[in-house]
């Protein structure tokens, strides 16, 4: 029998608010995701709807992010990966918009590295995070080196962050491996492929949500996505809980993973006793 005090550091579970609570024990606890990724989308449009300023709309989508992490590490969710800040917004957003963001993000992480240790979170970045301002790469440091002890959620920011650049990165890196290892072409894997992504060392997203109802990926995590489960809702971030990410989790174990194989329970047709001229043309 355990005692009080250690279920309470086993489980958070008794932290989650009352309405997490209800859709949490609706939940099968064997089949909770691993890894859930996050396009946080609508920050400009719940600003643009209230008729204020968008980097309004951006400081209410910083503060949802805080929620949502401490709901995951409520939840004890190992890995939790959210789009921050993307390359194309680092290119294409207007530089008052960018620098606004960067703002943010120090902000964020000076206002937010002890409440991840009382969580119990580890942050950590993928990116072409050296592309990003010095004094920010200095606070992410900082983030990181303070959060990295922590066993719990490991929270990962995608900034500066596109799919087809890791992918070219990864190839880069493998390129110069091949070259000085003396690999034959023919003995290459998706594995040699996949340890030179920037998420190497995690598992692939069990569940992607989308906020703002835009059914896209945007250059999001294109590799590892192969087979996550993909859930949109229009709810604009700002709005976004961590009750509704534990609906998306609902949601998703309603759905049954098939990996390109068949579903539990069916049988495959007996089609090698059929003649051919039966397959077709009927
Ligand atoms: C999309 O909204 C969101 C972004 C471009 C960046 C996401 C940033 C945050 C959630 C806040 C900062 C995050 C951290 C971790 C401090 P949008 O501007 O594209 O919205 P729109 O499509 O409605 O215009």
């Amino acid at each position: 029998m355990l005692r009080s005090d250690e279920r309470t550091i086993l489980s958070r579970i008794h932290e989650l608010l009352p309405e997490e609570l209800a859709i949490y024990r609706r939940l099968d606890p064997e089949r909770l995701p691993k890894h859930v990724a996050i396009i946080m989308d609508g920050n400009g449009r719940w600003a643009g709807r209230r008729s204020l300023k968008r980097f309004l709309g951006h400081q209410q989508g910083a503060e949802a992010v805080q929620y949502v992490v401490e709901t995951a590490s409520r939840i004890d969710l190992p890995w939790l990966t959210l789009y921050a800040f993307s390359l194309e917004n680092n290119l294409r957003r207007p530089k008052t918009e960018v620098n606004f963001l960067m703002r943010l993000l120090s902000t964020y992480l000076n206002n937010n590295v002890k409440r991840m240790n009382d969580n119990n979170v580890r942050i950590q970045y993928i990116g072409r995070i050296h592309e990003l301002p010095a004094e920010v790469q200095e606070r992410m440091q900082w983030a990181a080196e303070a959060t990295q002890q922590n066993t719990g959620t490991v929270l990962t920011l995608a900034l500066n962050y596109g799919a087809r650049s890791e992918l070219l990165d990864a190839f880069k890196g493998l390129y110069q491996e091949i070259a000085q290892r003396h690999i034959g072409i023919e003995d290459l894997t998706e594995q040699d492929i996949q340890r030179h992504l920037y998420t190497a060392h995690m598992p692939d997203p069990d569940l992607l949500i989308r906020t703002s109802g835009e059914m896209r990926i945007s250059n999001y995590l294109l590799w590892q996505i192969a087979y996550t489960e993909i859930f949109v809702t229009a709810r604009l971030w700002p709005d976004f809980r961590g009750v509704h990410m534990l609906e998306a989790i609902e949601d998703y174990q309603r759905r049954e993973r098939r990996y390109g194989g068949l579903g539990d329970g069916s049988e495959s047709d007996d089609v090698a006793s059929l003649p051919a001229n039966q397959l077709v043309n009927r």
